[in-house]
């Protein structure tokens, strides 16, 4: 696990930017900072659209962000919310695939790390390329 200076680091980062998340419909805004192996830090919001089901999390937009910059290798995340909550199904699987086992923090709207884990403990047993074959 990323140290605590790190980890408060990413959370601010992501603090910054949560008030831009576009959530009109939820009113549940959600920020994350995304830690590159190279030191940058990459930052996105939540996304909600008219049509429900089209709407994106912050953590899908934020690998969305680096992967344009050529990001490929990374190190942690941080998620901000209301109350820290974690990551959904759907992002947990994207955070798999393209950042592998990194550090997640979780953090409230305050700033306090609700909580740490990684993309491991939360979900064991992933379906990953290697299962297609191109591993
Ligand atoms: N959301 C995120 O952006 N990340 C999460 O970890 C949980 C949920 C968003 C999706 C939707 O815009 C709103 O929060 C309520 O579900």
């Amino acid at each position: 696990m990323i140290d605590i200076i790190k980890q408060k680091e990413l959370i601010n980062a992501a603090l910054e930017v949560r008030e831009n998340a576009y959530a009109p419909y939820s009113n549940f805004k959600v920020a994350a900072a995304l830690l590159c192996a190279d030191g940058e830090i990459v930052t996105g919001v939540n996304i909600e659209s008219s049509s429900y089901g089209l709407s994106v999390c912050a953590e899908r937009n934020t690998i969305a962000a680096a992967v344009a910059k050529g990001k490929r290798d990374f190190t942690a995340m941080a998620v901000t919310s209301r109350n820290g909550v974690t990551p959904c199904g759907a992002c947990r699987q994207v955070i798999f695939d393209i950042c592998g086992d990194i550090d997640i923090v979780l953090g409230d709207e305050k700033g306090n790390i609700q909580d740490t884990t990684t993309t491991k403990v939360l979900l064991p047993e992933a379906f990953g390329q290697k299962d297609l074959g191109q591993e």
